[in-house]
């Protein structure tokens, strides 16, 4: 329980983390791999797809987790975050392709074998003044409705190569399943169930 505390506190300041034998930079509001356990899950689940020369978009990328351990398999990355913090801390810990903007709006004119995102799956929003406290909203709310994810999917299907697959990461915190929310084609590929929460990776069916 102090842990977890000194964890939260440790939010405000930049730190410094460890997944899979790499360290990462983690500036405040940035979405944390380890803490929120669910960065450093999925990006070994994406990274065990990526092959040698594959185009993967990791979307959302915050730190660069998931680009990072699929180049380290050899892919191709290009990332892309919405907020400028998380763009630098991903250039800072690796990643050379990294874009500021939203969605698939900065490579609207790509495609790729791999997308993977793991989306900000709370239902709102926060307020207040503050870079960390705008970081850290995007990286948990997605808006009321969801809407950061509802647009991902309608997206998607222009930025997939032929053959390309979509992996896109979920929690049981979430108020929806993404079956509910984007439609029965959305199914489950890989889960696990942690001692207070059940994360899940969803792919839509081709
Ligand atoms: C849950 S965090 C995931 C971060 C990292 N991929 C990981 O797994 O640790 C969600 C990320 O999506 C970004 N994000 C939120 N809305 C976005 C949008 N409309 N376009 C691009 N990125 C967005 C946030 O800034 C945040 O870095």
């Amino acid at each position: 329980m102090r842990d977890r505390l000194t964890a939260w506190l440790g939010l405000l300041r930049t730190r410094r983390v460890e997944v899979d034998g790499q360290t990462l930079v983690v500036p405040p509001g940035v979405q944390d791999p380890v803490l929120f356990r669910s960065g450093s899950w999925f990006s070994a689940i994406v990274a065990a797809r990526a092959r040698p020369g594959m185009r993967v978009l990791d979307l959302g990328c915050g730190t660069g987790v998931v680009g990072l351990a699929c180049q380290r398999a050899g892919a191709r990355v290009v990332a892309v975050d919405v907020e400028p913090a998380a763009v630098a801390a991903a250039r800072e810990n690796g990643l050379d392709d990294v874009c500021q903007g939203d969605l698939f709006g900065p490579i609207a004119d790509q495609r790729f074998d791999l997308v993977a995102f793991n989306p900000p799956y709370l239902a709102g929003s926060i307020g207040g003044r503050g870079a960390a406290r705008r970081a850290l909203g995007r990286s948990l709310y997605g808006g009321p409705g969801l809407e950061v994810v509802r647009r991902f999917a309608q997206d998607l299907p222009a930025a997939l190569a032929e053959g390309g697959q979509a992996l896109m990461c979920w929690s049981d915190r979430a108020p929806e399943t993404p079956a509910a929310l984007l439609g029965p084609a959305w199914r489950i590929v890989a889960e696990e169930r942690l001692a207070d929460e059940v994360l899940t990776v969803w792919s839509p069916a081709q």
